[in-house]
Formats: C-alpha cells, structure tokens, sequence
C-alpha cells in the first residue's frame, strides 16, 4: 500500500523561445463539395477509398502538431479525425477557451496546410478516456439537467456548444465549400450503447440531435457511430475491432469505420497491451475487401493526458494506445511502417474500388475467399474530352484460416496466403503486399533504465541511452494536514464530493470531532473490538487521518469501506481525505455519477451503538494549499517556504518538492522517470504534466510471444506484468538549447 503521497512539479527556466508555426490564411484547396452514396464518401465529384489517422489535438501540445501531421501524411493518411473537448473549450459556462493545446482553428488550419482532409466529431459528448468524457463538470449543476437523453436543459447547452463550434469553423472557412479541409463532421458518440438505458426518450433525443446537426448548415456530411437507428441523412458508422462485416441502415450509405482501435488505454495498476500490426492490417484489408470507404485509426498518435484531463476511473496519464505514432511522437515500428505500406496498397487499388459498384465474391477454400474490383472506366483526354475506355480490376485474397497457411488458385494462378491475412492484387494478378508479411525494420528506441537512485528524486530520462540524475537542489515544503485556508465551510451532514470540489482539484478534506469517553476505551479493552469506519461505498481514494496521523488508506471504484481506526480518550479530529482520479467517462445517467462517498457512513463499535457520521458537522476544504497557492509557478513558488532537503528525510504524507536541473543536449524527446516517487501530480515550467502514480500491474497475464492470429481482444499481447504501470512521464515541451544567459540551468519542483 501506498502511504506517501507526493506531488511534483517541474519548471524549466528561459524557456520563452518557442517557435511559433505560421499558420497562412485559409484557402487550402479550391471549394470543392462532399456528398455520398452506397460506396464512399464522394468528394469534389469523385469517389474516394479514404485513410484517417486519430490525434486529438490537446493530447499533443501545438509544438508537435505540425511533425504528428506531417507523419501522418507520409504514413499514408488522407485524413486527420478528432474530437472536440468541450470541458476544455468551455470550462466556465459561457468562457470559451480556443487557446494552446485547444486551438482546434490552428489545428485544422495545420491539417488544411499540408493537403490532407479533415473528421471533426464533435460530439459534445465524446467518452474517449478523458474527464468527464468530454462534459464540463459544471452541466450536472443546471438544473433540471439530465445528460444525453430528451431533455429540455441538456438539448439547450449542447446544442448551444455545438453551434458555437460549427460557426466556428464557418468564420474561418474550414469547411470544403470554402476551401477548407473539414469533409465530415460527428453528432453525438456511440450512443446507441446506452439508447436502451433511456427508453422513447432515448429515441427522441437521436431523432433530435441528427435534426439538430443537421439544422446547422455545415454543409458536409454529418456521421453517428454506433448508431443502427442514425437518421435520414445521417451515416451510422462502425467503431471495433473489425468492421468488415459493418452494413450501415441503407444502402444509399457507405461504410465508414470511424473508430478502429488499434491498440487500447490502461489504467493505474494495469497492464500495457499491444495490437499486433500484422492482425490490424488484415483487418483493414479485410474491410477494404468487403466494400469498407474510409477507417479512421482510434488512435494513429495517442499523446499524453496533461493536467487532469484523463478519464477514469484511473486511467493513466500516458495515452500511447499502442498507436503507430508513439507517446513521444517517435514512429513505433513496425506498427507505422508496414501500415504505410498497406495504405500505399490500398492506395493502388483505388481507381477500381472507387469504380466497382459492387465487388465480386469468389469462395477459394474452406476458409478462404476472394473479392474482386472490376470495371470499364473512362479516361479523359488532354483537352478533358471522353477519349477512351480502359478496365480496372484489383483484388483481396483472404485466408481467415487463424492455423493454416493456404494455396489457393485464383483467375488461374497460385497463391499462398499466410494464416489470418489477406494478399493485396492492384492489377488482379501481382501480391502488392501481404498482412502477414511485415517488411518494415524494427528499431529500439527505448532507453535503459537507471538505477534507482537512493533518494527518492526523480530520474531525467532521454529516450536514447541517456540519463542524467536530477542532482542535489532538492528543495521541499510539507502540505498541512486538513483545513487549511478561509475558504473552509462547516455544513451538518455530508456533501457529494463534485457537489464541492467542483472538480477544480482531486481533493476534498472533510473534518468532525469525535468524542469518545472512558466507557469506550473500557469497552474496547474487554470486547478486543476496535472502532472502525464503515461506508458503504466510496470512489476513487480514500485517506483516513485521525489527529493529523494517517490512519489508512483505500482506493477503488465504489467500494466498501471498513477500516479500524483508533481513538484516544477525550476530542479527535477525524479527516476523511476524499480524491478522485479521472472522472467516469462511460456510461448512461453520467451526471448522477458523482464521486465522494454514497450510502451510510458511520463510527461502529461504540459502548453506546454506532456512530452515524452523515449526521455530524463537517467542516469542508477543497483542494491543496499549494495547489490554490500556484506554488508549481515561477511567480508564486516563493510563498511556499522551502528548505534543502535531506537526504535521510522522511517523508510527511504530502510533499512538495522542486529542484533544478540542466536540459540535456540534443532533440530526442525527454521524460521523467517518476518511478521513485508515490501519488501526485507533477508540473514543468508552470505546466502541468498530469497525475502520476507508482502501482504495479499484476505479475501474470502477459505473454513473452504475440501471437497475431485470430481475433484480437484487449487482453492478448499484453506486457509490463510485475512492472510500475507508468514510470515515464513524458516533458514534452521543446527545449531550448543555452543562447548564453549565463546557465542552461533549469528547474525542476516536485
Ligand atoms: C456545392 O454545392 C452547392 C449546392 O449544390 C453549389 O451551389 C456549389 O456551387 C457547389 N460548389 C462546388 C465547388 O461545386
Ligand atoms: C480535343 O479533342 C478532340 C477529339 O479528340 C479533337 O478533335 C480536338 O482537336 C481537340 N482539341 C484540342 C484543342 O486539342
Ligand atoms: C476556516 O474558516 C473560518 C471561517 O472563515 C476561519 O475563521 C478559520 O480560520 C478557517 N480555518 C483555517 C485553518 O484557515
Ligand atoms: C448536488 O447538488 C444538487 C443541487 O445543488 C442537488 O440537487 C443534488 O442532490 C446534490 N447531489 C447530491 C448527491 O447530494
């Protein structure tokens, strides 16, 4: 168990030389129109097979954007998808925020730049691992406010934000009938997961968000995913695994797989898993094969959870998804590599996908089959007249055989299929490229552990070979226990934590007196019984002081609580430290979700009966001290009364600490190896870099070899077993290299 919680944060100095990316004016294309029909998506009159690469915007910080896209290009992609973060855009009702990591104008602006199209799902709910999935925490106090369902109050702020953006766009021209590269836009997110949970009101509420989108006069084509009941206009898409067998609800609608998960998330304590590229490939090829139009990667760079922002419960803050883009915007081989080579197929194939209204289907074998493009296409001569006729022909070869390797003859050629992939023919008779076939080179990229050092400071990590040990400025200053500020309030009775907390931090003390009299303690001695407190349940931490000394510590998703305590005779003061990690992000009736405590709370084992604790005073305060203070800020670091510390130290239960250090030479990216370290939150330069925490993953469950056939399920491929979760924190900020100010020191607080 976890007993010392430390928070961190880490400041660079002279930092202020960021290279600002111009962004030129819009006009990126010539306007061109997209509409559809059974086949594709059909842009500026022409059908089109579309690659898309998933990176959310404020998972990545600005300075990344334009390497993240430009990588993404050169993989293959034709097409950039995200989300929007409307508790990011909006954190106070009515105060939009488009700044920093949440300039989603400069984003698309970058994307439009280099010549690629861009997916909005705007949502505004948008699950996605992220807090609140999307909601700002201050929806659940409008009253009368029930989320995602036919309901007056939510229909009005969510299509209020959803306005706000779409005009957005429009001012700026992104869209593709003013040149603009925004060729599809999102309402909604999976809700046909959770339409059941609210019955007729349920129905309503798809019917009226697709009228409401639609209402908006985008002008391109709006997608629900996970929709079978999507409306009129409205494509429903695919979000899985695989998605070949996907048939949208008409056939004047063409498939679209907007979420193809090519890796997935982790929590606090798990283990890290893996989607093995040779079993992601097939399954593209095999939605290609099938009549698929467009795959969108969920994610082709994952990033990073900055601040608060990752979901939960407990999601941690690295969100490298396993994607061909890594964490630290490093290509992941052989995941990027063999999949540009299997766009670059799919890329050969397109005149004839586009051109075939339907494919041909062969049977080749038991397990075997063939799907076949042809078609008589014309040409346009020099002087854009018809001229000529020509024939087009490409073909998938599949083996979904997950044993067996298969030679099959195919327009009177022989083939051999590896098991569980698919061959690629752009001309009907040469192997382009084959799933199973991975071409492109491994390279390592990660860097050598450093040894723990025997103080318990944090490492600086470069991701080639290098470490360089934080050295001896470790300054700390120790957070009060309990109440600490005038903004403290006493109530009778227990507050819901979000009801408080607001979710302007992860803490919530809560403070009663507790009495306990000579009879108590007698009755203690004869009985051997010890008080214990007893709640029903509670989410996500739980940290019990009784006068100032930690008593215990509980952590989980509504929980149970029993914990023995002990009291001396006369007043003690009990603290219940309540934090949450990540709020929910999944689920139906979110904003009754809540976090804190729910059902009965109380003292047992007392002479005179049980102790209800929801009946007592309580005095209230959100937050850290040195949290409110902004100590983690060049400005305000001062008020914080640091000494040196020691090396002998012992800890207290809250710690602040900063020290300084000199930014390493070179451009691979850095990181922080907090794996020293306990609980907290870590900041550089003022910048948060989001939550960290040192639990384990359990010590089976991963497997030494990836097998990469069959079917792919989140718990195959795993690795880390017996390992820290997380132990790398990732600094993303550019550095600056030393332009002669006298030091190149920098500076790190945790
Ligand atoms: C797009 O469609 C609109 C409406 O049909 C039409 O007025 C406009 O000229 C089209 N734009 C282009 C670039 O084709
Ligand atoms: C355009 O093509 C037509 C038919 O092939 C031909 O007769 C004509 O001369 C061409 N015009 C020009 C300007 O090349
Ligand atoms: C708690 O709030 C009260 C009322 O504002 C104030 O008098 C008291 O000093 C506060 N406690 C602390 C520890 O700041
Ligand atoms: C939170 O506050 C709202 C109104 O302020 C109230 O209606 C709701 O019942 C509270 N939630 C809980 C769980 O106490």
């Amino acid at each position: 168990m976890m007993v010392s919680e430390k928070r961190a944060f880490v400041q660079l100095l002279s930092l202020y030389l960021f290279i600002q990316f111009s962004v030129t004016a819009a006009k990126f294309f010539e306007p061109f129109n997209v509409t559809y029909d059974h086949r594709a998506l059909i842009i500026d009159g022409k059908r089109r097979m579309l690659i898309s690469a998933g990176i959310h915007y404020p998972r990545a910080t600005p300075q990344m954007w334009p390497d993240l896209i430009a990588k993404s290009k050169e993989g293959g992609a034709d097409v950039i998808e995200s989300y929007t973060f409307w508790n990011g855009h909006e954190p106070v009702r009515g105060q939009y925020t488009f700044e920093g990591r949440f300039d989603l104008v400069k984003f698309v602006k970058l994307v439009g730049d280099s010549g690629l199209y861009f997916l909005l799902r705007i949502g505004p709910y948008v699950c996605a691992e992220w807090n609140f999935g999307g909601f700002p925490v201050w929806l659940r106090d409008v009253p009368g406010i029930e989320f995602r369902t036919d309901n007056e109050p939510f229909k009005r702020e969510m299509q209020r934000f959803v306005t706000k953006i779409v005009d957005l766009l429009r001012e700026e021209k992104l869209f593709s009938w003013q040149g603009g590269p925004i060729i599809l836009l999102q309402i909604e997110n999976e809700y046909g997961n959770m339409e059941r949970s609210y019955g007729q009101k349920g129905k309503d509420y798809v019917k009226w968000a697709a009228n409401m989108a639609l209402g908006l006069r985008a002008g391109v084509p709006w997608v629900m995913c996970k929709q079978t009941d999507a409306p009129g206009d409205i494509i429903d898409t695919c979000n899985d695994y695989y998605c070949d067998g996907y048939k949208p609800n008409s056939p004047n609608k063409p498939t679209i797989w907007t979420e193809n998960w090519d890796g997935w998330y982790t929590s606090w304590g798990g283990r890290l898993p893996h989607r093995p590229v040779e079993d992601l490939a097939f399954a593209i090829a095999r939605f290609f094969q099938r009549g698929g139009s467009l795959m969108n990667y969920y994610m082709y760079f994952g990033g990073t959870n900055f601040g608060r922002t990752s979901g939960g419960p407990f999601y941690i803050t690295s969100y490298d998804y396993d994607a061909p883009i890594d964490e630290y915007g490093l290509l992941s081989e052989p995941k990027w590599g063999h999949l540009k080579d299997l766009h670059a197929a799919i890329r050969l194939c397109e005149p004839a996908l586009v051109a075939a209204d339907l494919p041909r289907y062969m049977k080749l074998g038991p397990k075997q089959e063939a799907h076949l493009y042809w078609a008589n296409i014309q040409t346009n001569g020099l002087n854009n007249t018809l001229s000529e006729s020509q024939s087009v022909c490409s073909a998938f070869l599949a083996n979904i055989d997950e044993h067996k390797a298969a030679t099959v003859t195919f327009r009177g050629k022989s083939y051999t299929l590896p098991p569980w992939s698919v061959s690629i023919l752009p001309d009907c008779r040469n192997t382009a490229f084959n799933t199973a076939k991975v071409g492109a080179q491994t390279s390592v990229k990660l860097v050598e552990h450093a040894l723990s050092p025997k103080i318990s400071v944090p490492e600086l990590v470069m991701t080639k070979n290098e470490v360089s040990s934080i050295p001896e400025s470790w300054m700390s200053v120790n957070e009060p226990i309990g109440i600490w500020s005038v903004n403290n309030f006493t109530f009778q009775g227990m507050l819901e934590h979000l009801n408080v907390t607001k979710d302007e931090s992860d803490y919530l003390w809560h403070m009663t007196r507790i009495y306990v009299s000579d009879e108590d303690i007698t009755f203690w001695e004869e009985n051997q019984v010890s008080p214990t407190l007893v709640i029903d349940s509670m989410r996500d931490v739980l940290r019990v002081f009784i006068n100032g000394q930690l008593t215990g510590s509980v952590s989980g998703h509504w929980v149970k609580v029993v914990q023995p305590v002990q009291f001396q005779q006369g007043y003690s003061d009990l603290i219940l430290l309540s934090q949450t990690v990540g709020l929910q992000n999944y689920g139906a009736f979110l904003e009754k979700d809540g976090a804190g405590f729910r059902g009965q709370i109380k003292l047992t084992g007392f002479k005179n009966g049980d102790i209800d604790l929801s009946k007592l005073s309580w005095t209230y305060q959100v937050g850290l001290k040195g949290e409110f203070q902004k100590i983690f800020t060049i400005e305000e670091n001062e008020k914080a009364g640091w000494t040196k510390l020691k090396r002998d130290a012992t800890p207290s239960t809250f710690t602040w600490y900063k020290a300084y250090f000199d930014a390493p030479d070179g451009k691979e990216p850095v990181a922080f190896d907090l794996g020293s370290m306990g609980k907290g939150q870590a900041w550089v330069n003022g910048h948060h870099i989001g939550r960290y925490w040192n639990l384990v993953a359990p010590k089976d469950g991963c497997s030494k070899s990836c097998d990469y056939r069959g079917a792919y399920n989140p718990n195959k491929c795993m690795t880390n077993c017996g390992k820290p979760t997380q132990s790398w924190y990732y600094l993303h900020w550019k550095r600056t290299t030393y332009r002669g100010h006298g030091y190149r020191q920098q500076t790190i607080y945790l």
